[in-house]
């Protein structure tokens, strides 16, 4: 940076880059509600490194080549058997892409369809990656309103109608089906068969993003909507991130022929991570179902102890969702009440949360709603941090009583 520095890189910038993105302190509160991190203590340390050790063995050597541009061959025959074992969906290893956690599967499938302008029909409320991503590639996000069984059939028509008024098929439509994150409901099958049915009558794909669908804690599974599909109609992707840990940085996609052949033209710097690969190859074949089935016994404590806690504290001062799996629970406050505006507050106090607008395709709305993840703290904490919010609430004049 010395005097002679004549170059400016801000009129460099390619108009497609999104704004600056400051370099803030990840700022973790003591009962952190916020981010869906899984359980730390179940994480399956030992049985990873013993998994990896075994793989290197075997085959540590080929790291020295790069590996297949859809990722490890063995890591997408295990992928495709889940699918069909678990989601009723019959694709060949070829078929399947890994990616960088399931981020980057969507990224991909957004940047192979979206040109700036393109309508995406999705949740409202939904994933906050998800609508950055859209966001990036300047598409005209519109949200669907939902109710407990998922997308209302009558409202996606009417969105869909409207964009054929303005003369513009939506691109696709963009779902997060099971344990849907904020909201937290699971779609019903009719609700799954009459999107499935929209999508083909106005001949608009969708992306159905699946990465908690394994973390169910009671009930009974939903076919996946790709099951469903009998017209090319869905791009489906999944995740380890929510099963094993979001640092393996593993997920995949499955879409149509034609798609897959754009996605693998976009996947830049080779194939995912070998050695990460190996080791939840080794892992998944062996020990991951019965790691999940412990996974759940204990977020589902953590869950009820959310749930409990949300009774004790907040009475009925408060509406929320009872989600059957997932990590989250989506707090609605009275009309009137922020949970933008007592943010600061909340964080001060040591409880971390996000507030709703931060889910809204539009941006804005939802001030009075919040995700509470209960993955990370324990029970115990769970029931702390909860009275804790209640108390912020309360001093700032947004709980009664
Ligand atoms: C609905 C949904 N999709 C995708 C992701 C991306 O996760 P990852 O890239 O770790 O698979 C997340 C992360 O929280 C999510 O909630």
């Amino acid at each position: 940076m010395g005097e002679g520095r004549n170059l400016r890189y801000a009129d460099l910038f390619a108009s497609r880059t999104p704004g600056p993105s400051p370099a803030a302190p990840v700022r973790r509160q003591k009962y952190d509600f916020a981010v869906a991190y899984p359980d730390p203590g179940s994480l399956p340390l030992d049985e990873l490194t013993e998994s990896l050790k075994q793989a290197l063995d075997e085959e540590g050597r080929d790291l020295a080549v790069y590996p297949h541009t859809q990722g490890y061959p063995p890591l997408r025959e295990y992928v495709a058997q889940k699918l069909e074992d678990d989601r009723g969906i019959q694709v060949s290893p070829d078929e399947i892409v890994l990616g960088d956690g399931s981020s980057q599967p969507i990224h991909m499938l957004v940047e192979a369809l979206i040109d700036p302008g393109d309508v995406v029909l999705t949740e409202h409320f939904v994933y906050s990656g998800t609508l950055n991503i859209l966001r990036r590639f300047q598409a005209d996000v519109r949200g669907v309103p939902c109710d407990d069984d998922g997308i209302i059939p009558d409202a996606l028509e009417s969105a869909l109608r409207q964009a054929a008024a303005e003369g513009r098929r939506p691109k696709m439509i963009y779902t997060i089906p099971t344990f849907q994150n904020p909201m937290g409901w699971t779609m019903t099958l009719e609700r799954r068969a009459a999107l499935m049915e929209a999508s083909k009558r106005h001949r608009v794909p969708i992306m159905e993003d699946d990465c908690y669908v394994d973390l169910r804690y009671d009930g009974a599974p939903v076919t996946s909507i790709r099951s469903l599909d009998d017209a090319c109609h869905v791009m489906y992707v999944g995740s380890f991130s929510k099963v094993i840990a979001p640092g393996m940085r593993l997920g995949y996609l499955t879409a149509p022929p034609e798609v897959l052949d754009r996605v693998r033209a976009l996947k830049s710097g080779g194939g995912v991570n070998q050695f990460a690969a190996l080791a939840v190859h080794r892992y998944a074949t062996t020990k991951l179902r019965d790691h999940i089935d412990d996974i759940n016994e204990v977020q589902r404590a953590k869950r009820d102890a959310m749930l409990a806690a949300l009774g004790e504290s907040f009475g009925s001062s408060a509406a929320w969702s009872r989600p059957e799996g997932g990590l989250y629970i989506w707090l609605q406050m009275p009309e009137g009440a922020d949970m933008v505006s007592v943010h600061e507050a909340a964080l001060a106090a040591g409880v971390g949360y996000h507030p709703g607008p931060n889910f809204a395709p539009d941006g804005v709305s939802g001030r009075n709603y919040a995700r509470l993840c209960f993955g990370y703290n324990t029970p115990e904490e769970i029931h702390d941090g909860v009275a804790l919010l209640a108390e912020v609430l309360s001093k700032a004049g947004a709980l009664d009583g």
